[in-house]
Order: structure tokens, then sequence, then C-alpha cells
């Protein structure tokens, strides 16, 4: 079987699938590795290191046409779609539940797709290979990064001959995967840092990382479906928006990392909070994309500066601003998930295994996994005259 590793072509992408560090463990399995000349150079990982961990370097043309499985980070473009022929297999973050239309198109060129964030990420098993958490792990880190630069002060509590810094406050929204590593990042730094969550179970865990835990009196428990968050209602999102803003003119950094699945995040910082900040204090929305962020005044992918001196920034790929980890932890885990399909040097799907039920998105001509199904067929009903959901 030939794995083939693309090079990645979104803007500011920098990562790479596979590291050549990983490379033997496939090999063991009976892969050959071919790798898209460059792939790795954003990463710092130049060819020869692929080379000497025993796999070819080829042009696009030949990484397509010869590779049975075709290893990514980002969804294939339109072109590199288009490229992939009837039988070949595609691994990556294909996001099928935000762009089904891809897997209908993959579906109908006979392409078998595999993607990364279907991982069943609460199946102890499938750990090893949950790269949402991983990458999420790297820009809960970065964040705190970036807002450490951005502060004009120090984060530690420092005693000096000229006399002492007062530590910075950091509040941390969100206490997901990246949220906790923005806690612990931040403690590291130093900070005092508070933290919190619409999820109570998030309070012990906040707590083990050095946060102290805000709790809300204005808002219940909001703990949804598979350990993630449920949306608001307006009345309860208003209600928590007010209570916030009180915690939030205390702090001088804020770093946001909320999301609700399928939704676009929860507004947590207001116009109006971020009015109450002092000069110079920082937020970092993690949350922000197209669909809009956790802080009403972000914009994803700038630097906002307020009239009241409140620098908002809004990175849209923090992994890819730390390819080197990045790629390792991703290429980590995709090796974890690639070794359960290879059975005798060839892919093999298995229906009745947990992680290739969630994760095998094509196959067979036909989009397989329940969910993106649905939603291609609501998508239908609703172009043929039928009522949305
Ligand atoms: P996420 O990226 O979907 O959201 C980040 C955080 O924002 C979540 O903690 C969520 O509760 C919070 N949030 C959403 N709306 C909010 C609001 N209005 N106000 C305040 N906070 C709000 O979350 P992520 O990091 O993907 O993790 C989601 C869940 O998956 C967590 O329960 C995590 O522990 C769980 N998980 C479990 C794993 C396992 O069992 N091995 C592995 C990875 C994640």
């Amino acid at each position: 079987m030939k794995v083939g590793v693309a090079r990645e072509t979104a803007p500011g992408e920098r990562r790479v699938a596979l590291v050549p560090e990983t490379l033997a463990k496939l090999q063991k399995a009976g892969a050959e590795i071919l790798v898209e000349r460059g792939a790795g150079l954003g990463s710092h990982f130049p060819d020869s290191a692929y080379e000497a961990a025993g796999a070819t370097v080829v042009s696009t043309e030949d990484l397509y046409a010869q590779a049975d499985l075709i290893a990514r980070v980002q969804k294939p473009s339109a072109d590199e779609a288009a490229r992939l022929r009837s039988g070949q297999v595609v691994v990556g973050f294909l996001q099928p539940l935000l762009d089904p239309r891809l897997a209908a198109d993959l579906a109908a060129r006979g392409v078998t797709a595999i993607s990364l964030d279907a991982i069943p990420r609460t199946l102890s098993r499938a750990q090893t290979m949950d790269a949402l958490s991983s990458q999420a792990n790297v820009g809960g880190y970065k964040a705190v990064i970036m807002a450490a630069e951005a502060f004009g002060r120090y984060f530690p509590m420092l005693t000096t001959a000229a006399g002492t810094a007062k530590p910075a406050n950091v509040l941390v929204l969100g206490i997901g995967v990246a949220g906790l590593q923005a806690i612990a990042t931040a403690r590291r730094l130093g900070a005092v840092v508070k933290a919190y969550d619409v999820r109570r179970e998030t309070k012990e865990q906040a707590q083990s990382v050095g946060a102290q835990f805000i709790e809300l009196t204005s808002v219940a428990d909001a703990t949804g479906e598979g350990g993630y968050a449920r949306a608001l209602t307006p009345e309860e999102q208003k209600a928590q928006q007010d209570e916030l803003n009180g915690h939030i003119a205390q702090q001088d950094v804020v770093i946001t990392t909320a999301q609700v699945p399928g939704r676009r995040p929860p507004i947590l910082v207001t116009a109006a909070a971020v009015a109450g900040m002092k000069p110079g204090s920082v937020i970092v929305d993690m949350a922000a994309s197209e669909l809009g962020g956790n802080c009403e005044l972000s914009k994803a992918g700038e630097t906002v500066e307020t009239a009241n001196g409140v620098t908002i920034l809004a990175p849209t790929n923090l992994p890819a601003s730390m390819p080197g980890s990045a790629s390792l932890f991703y290429s980590r885990n995709l090796a974890a998930l690639l070794l359960t399909f290879i059975k005798d040097g060839a892919l093999a799907i298995d229906p009745a295994d947990e992680v290739h039920a969630s994760t095998v998105i094509t196959h067979g001509g036909r989009v397989v996994q329940a969910a993106t199904q649905k939603l291609l067929e609501s998508a239908a009903g609703s172009t043929m005259g039928g009522s949305p959901a």
C-alpha cells in the first residue's frame, strides 16, 4: 500500500500530515511512503529528512497517480479533489459537517474519504488519534504566547531593585482542551488566572491546572450532548454577558475559546465589556472565524485596536503558526488512526469498528457516515421545496 503525503496549499497553512519520525510505524505495517516534493518545508522537515526515513519524494502528478492513500491536514482544494481517482483514499480534517458537498463530490468520484475531525473523542482507544485535541492544545498554548507578546507588561510578579511588578490577571473563557492548555500556560508564565465555562464539570479541571473558577449565578449548567456545551437561550446569553462584564473589566488579558458544535460561537465579550476594559488590555479570540467569534468586536484574521486602548487578536489557524509541534502531534494521531485501517499491507474497513464507522465518510461511491448523509438529505429536501428542519 502506498501512502502519499500531500503538500498543503491552503493559505497560511504550514503543517504537514506526516513527519519523518512517524513513518517507521506505517512502514512496519507494510506501507510504502511517497512524499510530494516540499511537503514538509513549512514545518522545517526537508525532503532529505523524509528520504532518510525511507520515503520517496515525488512530483505532485506522481503522488496523485501512484498513491493508494493521500494523507493531508486540510481538506483538498477543488483542484486537488479533481486529481483524486476512484478507489483512492483521502484522509485529513475534511469537515464533512461544514462542507457536505465535498463529501458528496468525493463519493461521486468513488474516493474513500476518512475524516480526522469525526474521531469518537470520548472513546478511550481513540484518544491517541484525537487530532482535534492535539491541535486545540497547540492553539491554547500559542494564544497565551501571543497575548503575552501583545501585552506591554510582565505576566509574572517580579520583585526587583526598582520595586515590584504586579502579576497579570488573565481570564480564560471556555475550558475545553484549548482553554485548559491556555490556563496551564498562563500559570507557567506567572499570571493570576481565572476561568469560566458553562459546563460545571470544568470547575475541577480548571482548578487542577491552577485557575480560580468563576461561578455565574445567572446561568445554569449547560452541558449538552457528548460532553459539549449546548447553545444558550437568548435570555441566558444576555444574563451571562451582563454578569461576565464585571469580571472582564478587572482583567489584563482575556482568552476566549468557546464553541458550540454546529453553531456560530457565542458572544461572551460584548462591545460594552471591551469598553469597560483598561487601556493596554489584550483579548485573544480563539473562536474567531468567518462565522464570528466570542468577542463582538473581533475580526477574523485581523488585529483590532479599540479607541480605549484594547488590542483584540483573532487568529484563525493558531496550530499552523507552530507547525513543528502541531505537525508532529497530528502525524502521531494520523498514524494511530491509519494503523487501525491497514491489514496485511492493504486498507481494510471494518464497519463494526466504532472508529471506522465514525471516520469513514464516503466509500464505494456513497456517503456512508450517517451525520453527513442526513445533512445532504435535508439540503436536497430544501432545494426540492421541502421545508428546512
Ligand atoms: P469546544 O472547542 O467545542 O468548546 C470549548 C469550550 O467552550 C467547551 O468547554 C464549552 O463547554 C465552552 N463553551 C461553549 N459555550 C459556552 C458559553 N456560552 N459560555 C462559556 N463556555 C462555553 O470544546 P473541546 O475543547 O473540543 O472539548 C469539548 C468536550 O469534549 C469537553 O468536554 C472535553 O473534555 C471533551 N473531550 C473529551 C475527550 C475524552 O474524553 N478523551 C477528548 C477531547 C475532548
